[in-house]
């Protein structure tokens, strides 16, 4: 889940109540924080492949690109470090934003957050779309990671406290699936407005963005606050009201006395930040640190950011590089849907590693065919029928990545978490995956430039690492009830000597406490 979320720690318990209007409302505005997510990651490489854009804003780029031959290499056409703080500023301040982002949806509850994340976004569309020169389309980028940093901390926390317990894993990948349908969109969109005359185009693209802010705003202020977050800030009795109307029944006692009783065992947990350091949570630490990385290193954001920028550097037209982004978009979002389907049954190790290899061959055929038109000059055209085999092969990477480490990427950290760790490993998550996506974002378009098609060899060798790591050091975690997780850390080749025997004892604590969460 993009932003992290609760894993159902109530495996196997049935609560009264079911699907209410207010759930699905709930849903809805979850649905549109993932597409608002989507959107901003797809959108700045459509209107940044828009000479009329880029010729307003980036004038030196513009004049690069141009360049008929000579001069520049193909390769170093859109190099500029301005360009690429257009893209990736976004993601530095959704990365400062979130530490703000989590107190205050601890301590003002969810709602509020969703509230500062939609108005922010709303700004941030407005001032993008009305931009006059390059600092206000900068600071418009900023006002969207500040939502971005709101959203995605509350949101799919807010989702799944809302939904019945039966719902939250679906929940858990559905966000992912919005993402995918938001980049989509913001691709489809792209599509649409190129063909625009005038400053109109582009204008539209980064405006658009404003309906479904509109939308997370207005959530944000009537829809109510979850229960356990009114229980956790003392408010019992509006919490309980509250879960008698979501779960459309008013007989909700055991669930409202599990709740009250996980909010006091939460609280009684000592500083989360702390225990994660600790030996026996190693394996835990290393997880989150390296599965949102390796999730970025896997290069995808270079097609996500910059597709149709990269499909003009291949030789293609304005068009054909905005037609073969809503290609890639559509096989990100039907690969997604397969990896919802099949990740319960085949398990999570499965996809990690076949996506990885899919992923991996993929990237050194695309290096092997744009160095073998292109060599380290730039200078050469692909055929038609090689310009297409390497969208078919950019679309296989997608989908390669799509139902493995997209997903798997925010599922597999939300749910290896025991209750103790649990918020500073989703902090740890979120916090690590945007300083990857921002590095990227920033140096994609200088790196293509140095490395040439080398680069796509240098993302290979992290999917190398990553797809290894996998098979050596993560151990399957499908179906396994949160309680029980430890027991799969201890039983491991690798990871079971960080976990003492005398741990186990805290362990067992845990346990209990997760069997009441
Ligand atoms: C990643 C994003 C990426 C998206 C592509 C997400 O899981 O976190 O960085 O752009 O997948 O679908």
């Amino acid at each position: 889940m993009a932003g992290g979320g609760f894993v159902d720690s109530s495996a196997g318990r049935q609560y009264n109540g079911g699907v209410t209007l207010f759930v699905i409302l709930t849903c809805m505005v979850g649905a549109t924080g993932g597409l608002i997510f989507g959107y901003d990651i797809g959108i700045s490489g459509g209107v940044t492949s828009m000479d009329i854009f880029l010729k307003r804003f980036f004038p030196s780029v513009y004049r690069k690109a141009s360049t008929k031959a000579g001069l520049e290499s193909p390769y170093c056409k859109f190099d500029s470090h301005l360009l690429q703080f257009f893209t990736s500023s976004l993601y530095l301040a959704a990365l400062v934003a979130s530490f703000f982002a989590a107190i205050i949806t601890k301590k003002f509850g969810r709602k509020m957050s969703m509230f500062i994340g939609g108005l922010t976004f709303l700004i941030g569309s407005i001032l993008n779309g009305f931009a006059q020169n390059v600092i206000m389309l900068i600071i418009g980028r900023v006002f969207l990671g500040i939502g971005v940093g709101f959203c995605n901390q509350s949101v799919p926390v807010y989702l799944s406290e809302m939904a019945p317990a039966n719902l939250r894993g679906a929940l858990n990948m559905g966000f992912q699936m919005a993402t995918t349908i938001g980049i989509l969109a913001a691709n489809l969109i792209n599509y649409g407005t190129a063909k625009m005359n005038g400053h109109l185009g582009w204008r539209l693209s980064l405006g658009l963005a404003a309906i479904p802010a509109t939308m997370v705003t207005i959530g944000g202020l009537i829809l109510p606050d979850s229960p356990n977050s009114l229980i956790d800030r003392g408010q019992r009795d509006e919490a309980k009201r509250i879960l008698q109307k979501i779960r459309g029944t008013e007989d909700v006692g055991e669930e409202f006395q599990d709740l009250v009783e996980a909010s006091e065992t939460s609280k009684s947990v000592d500083n989360p930040w702390k225990n994660i350091m600790e030996r026996k949570n190693r394996p835990q630490l290393i997880m989150a640190i390296l599965i949102p990385s390796f999730q970025q290193l896997t290069g995808i954001n270079v097609i996500m950011f910059y597709a149709p920028v990269l499909f003009k550097t291949l030789g293609f037209g304005n068009e054909a590089s905005l037609m073969s982004a809503v290609i890639t978009g559509g096989v990100n979002v039907v690969a997604t849907i397969v990896s919802i389907l099949t990740v319960d049954k085949a398990g999570r190790r499965v996809l990690f590693l076949e996506g990885g290899i899919q992923m991996l061959i993929c990237q050194v055929l695309i290096a092997y065919f744009i160095g073998k038109t292109y060599g380290t000059t730039g200078e050469g055209a692909f055929s038609t029928g090689a310009a297409n085999f390497v969208l078919f092969l950019i679309c296989a990477y997608v989908a390669g990545f799509a139902w493995s480490w997209g997903p798997l990427g925010w599922l597999v950290p939300s749910e290896i978490f025991p209750l103790e760790t649990r918020p500073a490993g989703q902090a740890m998550t979120v916090m690590f995956n945007m300083i990857f996506t921002f590095v990227i974002g920033q140096c994609f378009l200088s790196m293509l430039c140095v490395m040439k098609f080398g680069l796509f060899i240098f993302f290979s060798g992290f999917v190398i690492i990553m797809t290894l790591f996998v098979y050596f050091f993560l151990p399957e975690t499908k179906g396994v009830p949160i309680e029980e997780m430890y027991a799969i850390w201890k039983a491991h080749w690798f990871w079971g000597k960080f976990i003492p025997d005398e741990a186990l004892g805290s362990y067992a604590t845990n346990i209990q406490i997760s069997e009441k969460a």
